[in-house]
Parts: structure tokens; C-alpha cells; sequence
């Protein structure tokens, strides 16, 4: 199926930058949203090598693309290319979302509310509950903020314990709420886990191809958790199937990535996103990936 919009000459231009760029779903997600809407808008991968991050976020202004995602290697490097950075991605450390406004770029971090706005989709309580977050990398930093910023406590596990320790301390700064580091070992997830309301995993632990593997083991979880895994491929992670039989409520990577992505269209466009298509589309994309 052919999803993209018909491209005129005022076709308004979108698209992601990234290295690589082969594997995102978000160009199938972002066309089906423009094409739902009527849009006049595109999105289009741009895949840029390092040396060309500087040319290709000035050449923003100079071909008035209107926002660009920006994925990983460039969510933190960006940052001093933009003219402004809104608050919340100025803590967090990380910019996906540029915005062209007359040739002002502000960058946004979408990654982080998209979280919030996944968990409350599944009527997941934060404020006052205690979340167990494992990594400290770009991902957990959007998911620790959003959380603490939710009124959560944190207790952030990660294999280089120090990482988590910088970790803790950026969040302190800004939000009054408890957070603790340990390192990640099965005594301590379990130690975690008995204090904990929510689990959240931030690390690539348990992505195709290797969705066999897993940080965290079904005997310890129990109904009283809620287990989040931001991997979105596999969209049920062994964690999120060991959980389930657990009795855990879960929340799949997917949700997260289609609300990212539904925060950073209606930046664009103004417009409300239709979350549903784009759910589907990014669905649709990644079984396509999987074949
Ligand atoms: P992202 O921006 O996607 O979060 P990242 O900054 O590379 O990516 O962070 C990846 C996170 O996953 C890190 O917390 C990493 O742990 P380290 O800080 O110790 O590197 C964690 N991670 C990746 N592979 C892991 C593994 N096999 N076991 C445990 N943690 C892992």
C-alpha cells in the first residue's frame, strides 16, 4: 500500500535524521497521519553521517523544512545547533523533535511526554508511586524525568553503576522527589522490585534479534506491579509476556513511539494527531520489518 501524500509544489516538508535510518517506522507513521488529515505534508528519512549533522540541521532554514525527529546517534549533539531548547529537553539532556518557525529551530523532547501520555492511556498512577527504571542511557533520562516531573520515586538500575549515579544527581537538581542508583544485579531488581509499583525497561535487553533475553525474570513480578518496556520490536517483549502471565498490567514500547511521534506531528502541523492510524501504520511497518 502506497501511503504517501501527493507531493505539489507547497507540499510542506517533514522527516527524521539519523544514522541509521533504514529500520524507523516513522515515515509510514507520519505519511498516514498527513494523508488521514489531508495534509499537504511529507515525511522523508534523511540518513546523515556525522560530519554532515551541522549542513543538514542549517539546511533546515535554507529548504524550509518545516520539523525534523532527530534518532540516535544525534538526540544530545543537536542541541547546540538549535536556537532555542524548550525547558523540559534542556534537563532531560536530549532533543527528537525540531521545529522551523520562520527560521527559529527550537527543539522539543517529545520522548518524554509520549511516555507520560502512554501510561495514561493505560490508567497507570504515577504521583506517589515508587518506579524502578532499568538503564541510565538517552531513553531513561526522558522516562526519569517525565516520572520524577510526575511525582514518582526512582530507583534507577544500570549495569555501569556510575552512570545511574549522574543519573540520580541531574534529577535531584530539578525534582524534589527520592531517587536512588544501584547497580543492576538480580538481589538488588529484586529488592527494587518489593518496593516498586511500576517497572520500566529502557534498555535494548530483550530487541529483535534477540527477544529471547531479559533483565528481569517473571518470578518477580507480581499483579501489584505495572511493567512498561520501551522496546518496540518485538512489540511483546519476553518481559512484557512473562509479566502478563504474572499478572501485571503492561504497556508495549509501540504506544510510547506512537505518541512521540502524535506530540511531534501536532508541533508541525497544529493539528490533533489521529493516534489510531498512526498506531496502526507503525503496527502494519513493523510486522512488515519482522518478515
Ligand atoms: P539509549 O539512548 O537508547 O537509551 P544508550 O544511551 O546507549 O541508548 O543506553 C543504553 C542503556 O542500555 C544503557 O543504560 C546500557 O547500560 P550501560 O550504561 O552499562 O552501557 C543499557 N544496556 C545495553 N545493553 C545492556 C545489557 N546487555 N545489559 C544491561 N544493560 C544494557
Amino acid at each position: 500500500m502506497n501511503t504517501s501524500p501527493e507531493i505539489t509544489g507547497k507540499t510542506t516538508v517533514c522527516g527524521v535524521i539519523g544514522d541509521p535510518v533504514e529500520h524507523t517506522v516513522s515515515p509510514a507513521m507520519h505519511n498516514a497521519a498527513f494523508k488521514a488529515l489531508g495534509l499537504d505534508y511529507i515525511y522523508l528519512p534523511f540518513r546523515v553521517p556525522p560530519r554532515h549533522l551541522a549542513a543538514a540541521v542549517q539546511g533546515m532554514r535554507a529548504l524550509s523544512i518545516r520539523g525534523l525527529n532527530v534518532t540516535i546517534p544525534y538526540k544530545v549533539k543537536v542541541i547546540p545547533l538549535l536556537d532555542e531548547i524548550d525547558p523540559p529537553a534542556r534537563s532531560i539532556g536530549a532533543v527528537n523533535v525540531i521545529v522551523n518557525d520562520s527560521s527559529v529551530l527550537k527543539g522539543h523532547n517529545t520522548d518524554a511526554e509520549g511516555f507520560m501520555r502512554a501510561l495514561k492511556e493505560h490508567s497507570v498512577e504515577v504521583r506517589g508511586k515508587t518506579a524502578v527504571i532499568l538503564g541510565s542511557g538517552g531513553a531513561a533520562r526522558a522516562v526519569c524525568f517525565a516520572l520524577s516531573a510526575a511525582g514518582a520515586g526512582l530507583i534507577i538500575l544500570n549495569r555501569t553503576s556510575g552512570r545511574a549515579a549522574r543519573l540520580v544527581g541531574d534529577i535531584m537538581k530539578t525534582a524534589g522527589h527520592p531517587a536512588e542508583a544501584m547497580p543492576l544485579d538480580r538481589q538488588n531488581i529484586t529488592i527494587a522490585l518489593k518496593k516498586a509499583h511500576i517497572l520500566v525497561n529502557t534498555t535494548s535487553v530483550g530487541m529483535s534479534p534477540e527477544p529471547g533475553e531479559t533483565l528481569v525474570k517473571g518470578d518477580l513480578i507480581g499483579p501489584q506491579h505495572t511493567v512498561v518496556d520501551i522496546v518496540y520490536n518485538p512489540v511483546e517483549t519476553r518481559l512484557l509476556k512473562e509479566a502478563a502471565k504474572a499478572g501485571a498490567a503492561t504497556v508495549n514500547g509501540l504506544d510510547m513511539l506512537v505518541w512521540q511521534g502524535a506530540l511531534a506531528f501536532e508541533k508541525w502541523t497544529g493539528q490533533k494527531a489521529p493516534i489510531e492510524v498512526m498506531r496502526k501504520e507503525a503496527l502494519r511497518t513493523l510486522n512488515g520489518h519482522e518478515k
